[in-house]
């Protein structure tokens, strides 16, 4: 089947897309976005986290076929034209970032909370988060990365 969607901003087709294949299948392997990660694809770890119609969701549990004429936004988008997002800034200044390997999800994720709630506490971020794993950093980093985004986007006009 095709697929059509906006990805980023701009209008994307998928073509021979296999009924059962995933949204992140769709993202990474035919339109070329390998942001979103493919950890566990069983909707455990948030490594592939992106927005479907401004919901954050677990791209590989999304039906490539439920994305029908939807917006979606990867880390890819966050990032238009290679500068990075307050968000991403802050992980990487505080340190949030070993492997690498959750961090787009992470980011994802913080960048949907601080949207939400701009002056999180630190209970509401570790809730936020509490669906992305990292198997390097500990998290504490990752909290002092939120805090620093927040910071820094209180501040922004
Ligand atoms: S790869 Fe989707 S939640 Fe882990
Ligand atoms: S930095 Fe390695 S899994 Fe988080």
């Amino acid at each position: 089947m095709r697929v059509t969607c906006t990805v980023n901003g701009e209008p994307r087709v998928a073509d021979d897309v296999w009924e059962g294949e995933s949204l992140l299948y769709v993202l990474r392997e035919r339109l070329g976005l390998p942001g979103a990660k493919n950890a566990c694809e069983q909707g455990e770890c948030g490594s592939c986290s992106v927005y479907l119609d401004g919901v954050l969701v677990c791209a590989c549990l999304v039906l490539a076929g439920q994305a029908e004429g939807a917006e979606i936004v990867t880390v890819e988008g966050l990032a238009p034209g290679g500068e990075l997002h307050p968000v991403q800034q802050a992980f990487v200044e505080a340190g949030a970032v070993q492997c690498g390997f959750c961090t787009p999800g992470l980011v994802v994720a913080a960048h949907d909370l601080l949207e939400r709630e701009p002056r999180p506490s630190d209970a509401q971020v570790r809730e936020a988060l509490a669906g992305n794993l990292c198997r390097c950093t500990g998290y504490e980093k990752i909290l002092d990365a939120v805090r620093l985004a927040a910071e820094r986007m209180a501040v922004l006009p």
